[in-house]
């Protein structure tokens, strides 16, 4: 048995596609102007610690942090809004659930107005929605949590763009070099082909990848529908099997 002619780099991480991910300049989104590198990218080898880290436990949730329709609510009350459940995995690139991932999440309220300091929209607050919580992944990757849908808004990048209805994930898988930020669109919206955020996907694949879709199985009748949106984060190259040069 010959052993295997290259040596693995076992439990790194696979680089990023570059084709598939949005290129970093794009203006018709304004702000990547300022935002976008302004020199070509250096390569540096991953460190041990951004391999393994960070790891979580279940222990550090709160029993509401996952129901964004009560977790700012007084007692008794409950966000505006249509009631919605976002569920799915959180998968890597080999298709393979990331249980313990950390999903952090945020989002405007119905109305389309976020609770910031720096919120200009007019649309009123609505002072029982926060409009953030978090979860954790489980055994097999899965994740849900309750909110309200959020409502569409105006931002200033254009003369009068308008962001689609979305919601902002936040993950952190086995790795810092897994971190993911990103949003979720919602099946149907009118507003996602107009939305220079989305314009800068390079195809439709991309742009369905972040768009959940409804599902009427998981809704709970009388009281919330369901909106399945499953995240793909890096996935670790395999060690290789050190098979015999004729065959198994
Ligand atoms: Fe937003």
């Amino acid at each position: 048995m010959s052993p295997a002619k290259t040596t693995p780099p076992s439990g790194g991480f696979i680089p990023r596609d570059r084709d598939w991910q949005p290129d970093a300049l794009t203006p018709g989104y304004k702000t990547s102007i300022k935002r976008s590198p302004q020199a070509a990218l250096l390569s540096f080898p991953s460190s041990l610690s951004e391999e393994t880290s960070p790891v979580f436990g279940h222990g550090l949730l709160g029993a509401l942090d996952s129901d964004l329709i009560h977790n700012y609510a007084q007692p008794g009350e409950s966000a505006i809004g249509p009631r919605i459940i976002v569920y799915g995995r959180v998968l890597d690139e080999m298709g393979r659930g990331v249980p313990g991932a950390l999903l952090e999440f945020w989002q405007a309220n119905a109305g389309g107005r976020y609770r910031h300091k720096k919120e200009s929209y007019l649309a009123a607050l609505d002072p029982n929605f926060g409009g953030c919580g978090r979860t954790i992944t489980a055994e097999d990757g899965s994740y849900e949590f309750r909110t309200i849908q959020p409502g569409p808004y105006p931002w200033p990048n254009g003369m009068n763009d308008w962001r689609p209805a979305h919601i902002h994930f936040s993950v952190f898988g086995h790795g810092f070099a897994q971190r993911l930020i990103t949003q979720m669109y919602f099946e149907g919206d009118p507003h996602i082909p107009l939305c220079p955020i989305v314009g800068i996907l390079k195809s439709q694949d991309a742009v369905d990848a972040l768009t959940a879709v409804l599902d009427m199985h998981r809704t709970v009748p009388m009281d919330s529908r369901a909106y399945k949106f499953d995240i793909v984060l890096r996935g670790r190259r395999q060690t290789y099997f050190e098979n015999r040069e004729d065959g198994m």
